[in-house]
């Protein structure tokens, strides 16, 4: 596909089939990763992949609200984690991570979401990051910034449009 066509087409898929994301995609899609810019090109990323159902199911309750419910129906998640003294930009370089996963799960042909867990809580209060940290044995220092929910899609969604685009928000040259 096209790579505006993969841009136009990327949309936040939370209905999966339910089929396995086959383990070649998988690699495909980190080994890309991989590529992403980071700062100083240190690359401070590590992913932690998640196939297990009981493990899906425990990460869907990982924040407050519905935002990662989502997760019961995935058929894998990738934690986005990095340790925080290798990068004082460790959010901005996951968050580039996190973006280049759902771009390439698109031009993949898989459904993916983002599921925010740095600074979110759960129903009790505990946050979001010492829960996914401590369910997935995640060792002191490392940070999570997100967890992306991949699967077959189960949805469609109309593609983005060009009345999506705000001229007024571009400034040129100033303000
Ligand atoms: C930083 C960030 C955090 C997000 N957190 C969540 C989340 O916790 N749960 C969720 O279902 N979607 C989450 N999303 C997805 C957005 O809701 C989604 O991208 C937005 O509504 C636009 O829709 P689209 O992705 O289909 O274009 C997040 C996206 C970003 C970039």
């Amino acid at each position: 596909m096209d790579f505006f066509e993969v841009l136009r087409r990327r949309r936040s898929i939370r209905v999966f089939e339910a089929k396995e994301v086959e383990e070649y995609l998988l690699e495909r899609l980190l080994k890309y990763t991989f590529f992403a810019p980071s700062s100083r090109g240190r690359r401070p990323w590590h992913f932690v992949v998640v196939r297990n159902r009981k493990t899906l199911v425990a990460l869907s309750r990982a924040k407050r609200g519905g935002g990662a419910r989502g997760l019961e129906g995935a058929s894998a998640a990738i934690v986005v984690v990095a340790r925080e003294r290798e990068s004082g930009v460790w959010i901005e370089d996951l968050s580039v991570a996190s973006t280049y996963l759902l771009l390439i799960a698109e031009a993949l042909g898989l459904g993916a979401f983002w599921i925010q867990i740095r600074g979110r809580v759960r129903e009790d209060g505990e946050p979001s990051e010492e829960y996914v940290r401590r369910l997935l044995k995640i060792p002191e220092g490392f940070r999570v910034l997100s967890i992306i929910a991949l699967g077959h899609p189960g949805e469609e969604k109309d593609p983005h449009t060009d009345d999506e685009y705000m001229p007024k928000r571009v400034h040129r040259e100033v303000w």
